[in-house]
């Protein structure tokens, strides 16, 4: 048997000495654990290092955990990613102060869409100059309010949004906000003007006195459609360069808004920023080039930990009710068709500890017998349903879960019919 598969491997070889220089073998590579695992293990190294058992014995459950740690490394990440692009946190995803330190100490700029997000960033001394609000359909009072507040830079996509800025001072800016087709793939793609409409909207804006500073867009929820980003991005720089000839002006700004995939899909990242790059790389040098995503910095930074609150075996598996629901957590748990990744908090134990007892028993852990096991929130399992059928470790009532990765639209104010309050938010590190 070894015999067999030796021979034609050194044959191979020297075919391969013909035609290639000489140099080290490559190796196979390396069988990668499946998806869960590998999240697993991270988040066990997390936990270890947050110290969330800590944490929960603290402040109880549910319980949000903000690791602004996380919200840095998205950013550095995505400034590799996409070199001589400014980066932008969009506070809409995660309106929380700690991201706001930690987003404006990596030096990113914000895109906010509400009043709410103003005085948030008002608060953390965030210098609002260079904030774009990006809300196309605003009341008159909340665009005088963000200019008062230090706003300059706002976005219009129609004639009557045009009109709302006769009152203020001439140093207020606009970008034109484009739609490209394809890019209502995403829910919330959105509004925005064609690229053929787009210029009389700018010689609209000229006539009355407003000036044009660029360009946004926005192509929806998880864009993951590499195609679509290139489309977008070579059809506003080749809006730009006519509209800059025929008026003989310097336009200062184009906005791709947010819409990344997931951090958790790096291929599709991967395939989204190479489109990315090689669709700037036309871009006249003048032009600030700004990427604004909130989910993919967002979604990672925040980990949900809930403790099971009843238990009950039915025909289908286990159910286990939760005291943290999606009712309660403002959307944060409903962002996906087939739901979030969950874990036993027993599965993260012992990740510290290599080869060690700990490790041993958590290796026995992830190996014993696993039950179907539905999670649901607390009122109305059948209604709150979280988690359908996963194989999880048995759990029994008073067990903590953890769902990693919700931190994206997770702290709008949640309005559960069981009245149920936001799951408090604590920050990491201290
Ligand atoms: C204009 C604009 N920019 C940025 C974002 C952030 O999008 P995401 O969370 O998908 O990155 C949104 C979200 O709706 C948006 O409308």
């Amino acid at each position: 048997m070894f015999g067999a598969t030796l021979t034609p491997i050194a044959s191979a070889q020297e075919r391969t000495a013909r035609s290639r220089p000489r140099g080290p073998r490559p190796l196979p590579a390396p069988e990668l654990p499946p998806h869960r695992e590998l999240v697993r293990r991270g988040l066990a190294g997390h936990a270890s290092r947050i110290r969330l058992a800590e944490l929960v014995a603290a402040h109880g459950s549910p319980l949000l955990v903000l690791d602004t740690d996380r919200v840095t490394t998205q950013l550095l990440a995505l400034r590799r990613e996409l070199p001589g692009v400014h980066l932008h946190f969009a506070l809409a995803a995660l309106p929380h102060p700690a991201a706001i330190r930690a987003a404006h100490a990596f030096g990113a700029g914000f895109d906010v869409a509400s009043r709410g997000e103003v005085t948030l960033l008002e608060r953390e001394g965030v210098p609002l100059r260079h904030v774009v609000h990006t809300n196309p359909v605003r009341r008159v009072d909340d665009l005088t309010s963000a200019y008062l507040r230090g706003i300059r830079t706002f976005v219009v996509d129609a004639a009557s949004e045009v009109a709302k800025f006769a009152g203020l001072p001439r140093d207020v800016a606009v970008l034109v906000r484009l739609a490209f087709p394809g890019s209502e793939a995403g829910a919330s793609a959105g509004s925005g003007i064609s690229v053929e409409d787009a210029p009389a909207l700018v010689a609209h804006c000229r006539r009355v006195g407003l000036r044009v500073a660029g360009f946004a867009f926005h192509l929806g929820d998880r864009q993951v459609d590499p195609a679509v980003w290139e489309r977008a991005i070579r059809g506003s720089l080749a809006l730009v360069r006519s509209l800059e000839r025929r008026h003989g002006t310097r336009f200062e700004m184009l906005d791709f808004g947010g819409g990344l995939p997931s951090a958790a899909d790096r291929a599709a990242l991967g395939a989204v920023t190479a489109r990315i790059r090689a669709a700037i790389a036309a871009a006249p040098a003048h032009l600030r080039l700004v990427i604004a995503p909130g989910r993919f910095i967002a979604e990672p930074a925040m980990t949900l930990v809930a403790r099971v609150v009843d238990r009950a075996d039915r025909a289908d598996g286990r159910w286990l009710a939760l005291d943290g629901g999606p009712h309660g957590l403002g959307g944060a748990l409903r962002h996906d068709a087939d739901g979030p990744l969950v874990f036993a908090a027993e599965e993260l134990g012992g990740q510290q500890v290599v080869d060690g007892a700990a490790e041993r028993a958590t290796r026995r852990l992830l190996t014993r017998d696993r039950v179907p096991t539905t999670l649901a929130g607390p009122v109305d399992d059948r209604r709150e349903v979280i988690a359908p059928r996963r194989p999880l470790p048995p759990m029994e009532v008073g067990d903590l879960v953890v769902i990693p990765s919700v931190g994206a639209y997770a702290l709008r104010p949640a309005i559960g019919f069981d009245g149920s309050a936001a799951a408090p938010v604590v920050v990491v590190p201290r």
